[in-house]
């Protein structure tokens, strides 16, 4: 990696300002953190940073309380969760910068979590007179907030700028080397699945894969803009109109590297229940909810034969069963196709979870917009801060 790491510093006595991604989904109320997940992949450089004798600062934001504090948004229910998986005590700041903040500095072995850094405007506005008053004068900043590294926010990229060196925490590190891989130097056959549905939400991405990977299936309700563009019929398919003629240009320049649906499960309404079918040909009164057995037969032939897969989005409604066959179908076709595989994006790893094979895909990322920008091939902000080596 041509950036700097936490492992290539001196951290002995040394204050670390670290910004992770405790954006954690909560229940209503804030109280309850119903996925752990980003706080324990954080947990390796949290222990490292510690055992390397440093004090710890760490900062984050969680949900969007647009620049104001927000108790069903506050990181109090993460300071908890991350003690119990730390096993020492974590001190929770009242806020991020100010007087009380600055007193609870922490000494070397100690963690101190700064409470939620988008309750103040400037955060997002990288104001650089608050991201000095966040660095609380640390003396190293580490990366480890993938998921958030393509915001140019002041935690995530101002603090960087403030302090003498910016390195890389260890998730940070693993995800560029998983993600970077995929999409610079991947093992052949290189196969993409994407899901989801908007075209518009992942034109850049299909347009960069493109260039590197050697077939893309395509599913999802994005998929009904493709097949409108080649002039198939998609009933009431969610199609996006002013897409079209961006998809036939997608189309004409990917020529066969890009595979369609060649057959769909249709329902009347989307309303979860609804009797469906199978089709080759959407019906008018009819829209799709899923990619169909044949499709499902074809693409999994794809995915065996791979040696790479890169997988983003669902292929069909699958928060309403049935529905969600043809995405359980190919999470099982990656699982067992014995290539590397990396997936980004929280329904693709809720549809790995639910098809009960996420201890064998490669790298499933933390991040969701940071991970889609990563394949769009965009420099994250938030990574193109960190010190060279
Ligand atoms: C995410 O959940 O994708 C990151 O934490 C970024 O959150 P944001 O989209 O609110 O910036």
């Amino acid at each position: 990696m041509p950036k700097l790491s936490v492992r290539d510093l001196d951290l002995k006595g040394k204050c670390v300002f670290m910004r992770v991604d405790f954006n954690v989904p909560l229940s209503e109320d804030g109280q309850t953190i119903t996925s752990d997940k980003r706080i324990r992949a954080s947990l390796p450089t949290i222990r490292y940073v510690l055992d390397q004798g440093a004090a710890l600062i760490l900062a984050s934001h969680l949900g969007r309380p647009k620049g104001k504090p927000n108790p069903t948004m506050s990181l109090k229910p993460v300071a908890r969760r991350l003690e119990e998986l730390l096993g020492r005590p974590v001190k929770m700041a009242p806020d991020c910068i100010g007087p009380e903040v600055e007193a609870m500095k922490p000494a070397p072995g100690e963690v101190l979590l700064l409470e939620n850094v988008r309750f103040h405007p400037e955060e997002e506005k990288n104001d650089p007179e608050f991201a000095r008053k966040l660095a609380l004068g640390s003396d190293v900043f580490v990366q480890d907030a993938f998921g958030s590294a393509h915001r140019a926010h002041a935690s995530t990229v101002g603090v960087a700028k403030v302090l003498p060196v910016a390195a890389a925490g260890l998730l940070m590190e693993k995800e560029l080397e998983y993600l970077g891989k995929a999409i610079t130097n991947p093992d052949r056959p290189c196969v993409a699945l994407l899901g989801g549905a908007k075209v518009s939400d992942k034109i850049e991405v299909i347009q960069n894969l493109l260039k590197i990977v050697d077939r893309l299936l395509i599913g999802g309700a994005m998929a009904y803009t493709f097949l409108r563009a080649q002039g198939r019929p998609t009933g009431k398919s969610k199609v996006e109109e002013d897409k079209v003629d961006l998809a036939r240009e997608v189309l004409a320049q990917a020529g066969d590297k890009l595979m369609l649906p060649v057959d769909h499960v249709v329902a009347a309404e989307l309303v979860a229940g609804a009797p469906s079918e199978v089709v080759e040909a959407i019906p008018e009164d009819k829209l799709g909810v899923d990619i169909g057995p044949k499709t499902v037969a074809a693409y999994s032939e794809v995915i065996r034969s791979a040696k790479t897969i890169i997988w983003n989005g669902p292929m069909g409604v699958f928060e309403m069963p049935p529905w969600d066959a043809g995405t359980v179908a190919l999470a099982k076709a990656v699982a067992e196709s014995g290539a590397v595989s990396v997936v980004g994006g929280g329904d693709s790893e809720k549809a790995i979870k639910a098809a009960g094979v996420a201890d064998k895909i490669t790298h499933i990322s933390t991040g969701g917009g940071a991970s889609l920008e990563f394949l769009a091939g965009l420099e994250l902000p938030g990574v193109a801060v960190l010190t060279d080596k």
